[in-house]
């Protein structure tokens, strides 16, 4: 299992969102983030004055996938995601060692996804 955590800029989402559904991946987590990059700060003149804007807001999306379908996910956040401009953002792929359903005790793979029809609210 692998966890893919992206730092993307907040209207690549929608459509990351709409079609990471559409291909059978509904279960993510989004949170608003503050980082930098390798550009570290960039510097804003305000009333007279210039300030340097350390952090800038990312969204960071985390989904947490089978081995084989790493692959489908990275591609459709750099199709969506990339701008061609500097702080188009990143992808992380980490080891994922365990996965548990709360609700029944389940582990593994079988809880990451479903490409079936949703039982419910999640
Ligand atoms: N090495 C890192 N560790 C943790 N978070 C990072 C790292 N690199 C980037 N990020 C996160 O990703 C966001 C976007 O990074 P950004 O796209 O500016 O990267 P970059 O390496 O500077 O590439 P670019 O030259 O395209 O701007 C950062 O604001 C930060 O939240
Ligand atoms: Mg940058």
């Amino acid at each position: 299992m692998k966890k893919i955590e992206a730092f993307i800029r907040h209207e690549a989402f929608e459509p990351i969102r709409t079609e990471l559904l559409e291909q059978g991946f509904p279960s993510l987590s989004i949170s608003e983030v503050k980082g930098s990059g390798r550009q570290k700060g960039v510097v804003e003149t305000y009333r007279g004055s210039t300030l340097t804007v350390n952090v800038r807001p990312k969204l960071k999306i985390e989904c947490v996938v089978e081995d084989k379908d790493k692959g489908l996910v990275v591609e459709t956040i750099l199709k969506h995601a990339r701008t061609g401009e500097v702080g188009d953002g990143k992808i992380f792929v980490i080891p994922v060692e365990e996965a548990i359903r709360i609700r029944t005790g389940e582990g593994g793979e079988p809880v990451l996804q479903t490409h079936e029809e949703s039982e419910g609210p999640k």
